[in-house]
């Protein structure tokens, strides 16, 4: 894949939407919804809930307006990366201490790394945690590693229960407790240079993935998958590349959020669960405006997930009295509201599932410009699907090697 070719094309399909991704839907209502088309919202409106539940699959059941279908295909296009295919299975020692989550990220990692990292000595993990990934890439390929982590008490529960399973050499691995910041640590930056070093780092929240790529420069290898995106300062880290500056998309924060949010295939109670969270809130927040508009955007906080089962009035009861705001409505007042407002919360529902299409294809862009500022260093890059989005949805990773 070309990286640059990939990240023209796409800021070109999404600058010509930003109105409909840069902004809140429920911060901006109603104004948000006049950037939804009408036949869009027409379109939506006439789903039932299967069908709706395939929208936020991507699909597009029925009969759907021309200008969402070639959206839609352009997008799935421009957002196809190439998959990770191999794994490389643990005994049943390995996974001791691992969840199903991490042993899979884990299986695939050190699949991609053998295939990889034939000149690799020595590595650092970047918020290495209990130092998992640590310990079995010092026993799958005998490297001296460094796992670096602010969380002292998570790394000593790793260091106890590396002395209790008594697996490793202790001289090779080697937990560093360090904050990892932008500018020098002389500290900690030698363990990133070096032609036989490996710098990973495994779900990096926000910036700091960014923080790593700045202080591998002179690594021989580098893996690094994203997470957080809304952690990030839109003015301050995006974009990152030269080529990105030249072809910048309009990010906010709102946008950075939905950026995090690429789900695949929800299970139908997942959906339920979801559909039901949102008119809850939504119609939680007409309430509050037309009660109290001077309010503004009230924050209402997630609620207990038992609460969502139960009617609107209950569950906007205990919101409120954490909020301490007085409605002076009776349950039976609150649940009616919540009838008369049902075909403008079902709107904005529908403008959450559409915006929601754009979630993968802004990740991408702020992955790509990551993968360009790599080459930009000299490294050959690839973008890679590694894990099962439906155990990691946060399943990019970004692989830089230097270039012979
Ligand atoms: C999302 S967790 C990922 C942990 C591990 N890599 C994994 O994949 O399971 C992020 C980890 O990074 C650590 N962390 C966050 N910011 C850090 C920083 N600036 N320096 C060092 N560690 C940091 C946190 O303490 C946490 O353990």
């Amino acid at each position: 894949m070309n990286c640059r070719d990939r990240l023209e094309a796409l800021t070109g399909v999404l600058r010509h939407w930003s109105g409909l991704w840069s902004r809140s839907i429920l911060q901006n209502w109603p104004e948000s919804g006049a950037a939804y088309l009408e036949s869009w919202l027409s379109y939506a409106d006439s789903l039932d809930e299967k069908s709706e539940r395939m929208l936020d699959d991507g699909e597009l059941p029925g009969a759907p307006p021309q200008s969402l279908h070639s959206l839609l295909l352009a997008l799935h296009g421009l957002t196809e990366l190439p998959w990770h295919q191999g794994i490389q299975r643990l005994t049943t020692a390995d996974v001791q201490g691992l969840n199903a989550k991490k042993a899979h990220e884990i299986e695939r990692v050190l699949s991609l790394l053998g295939q990889r990292t034939q000149s690799i000595r020595q590595a650092v993990d970047i918020g290495g945690g209990m130092g998992h990934l640590a310990r079995l890439c010092v026993k799958t390929f005998d490297w001296t590693f460094h796992s670096i982590d602010r969380d002292a008490a998570l790394q000593e529960k790793g260091r106890d229960w590396l002395r209790r399973a008594r697996m490793l050499p202790g001289e090779k691995l080697c937990f560093i407790h360090a904050s990892v910041e932008d500018g020098p640590q002389s500290a900690i930056d030698p363990l990133f240079s070096g032609r036989d070093r490996a710098s990973m780092g495994l779900h990096t929240c926000g910036p700091l993935a960014l923080t790593q790529i700045r202080k591998s420069q002179k690594a021989g290898f580098l893996l690094n998958v994203g997470c957080c995106y809304d952690k990030l300062d839109p003015s301050r880290d995006y974009p990152v590349s030269s080529f990105g500056e030249a072809h910048q998309l309009p990010f906010t924060r709102h946008a950075l959020f939905l950026a995090t949010r690429g789900r695949h295939k929800k299970t139908e109670a997942e959906f339920a669960l979801m559909k039901r969270v949102y008119e809850h809130r939504f119609t939680l927040d007409l309430l509050l405006r037309r009660k109290f508009p001077d309010l503004g955007f009230v924050r209402a906080g997630d609620a207990p997930k038992a609460l969502y089962a139960e009617s609107f009035a209950v569950y906007a009861r205990d919101r409120l009295e954490r909020l301490r705001i007085d409605i002076g409505m009776t349950e039976s007042a609150l649940n009616s509201f919540e009838g008369s407002v049902r075909p403008e919360t079902r709107r904005i529902f529908h403008c959450h599932l559409l915006r929601d299409r754009f979630a993968r294809a802004l990740e991408l862009v702020i992955l790509l410009d990551r993968a360009i500022l790599m080459e930009e260093m000299g490294f050959q890059v690839e973008l890679l699907q590694v894990f099962d989005p439906r155990l990691s949805p946060r399943n990019i990773a970004l692989i830089a090697s230097r270039a012979e």
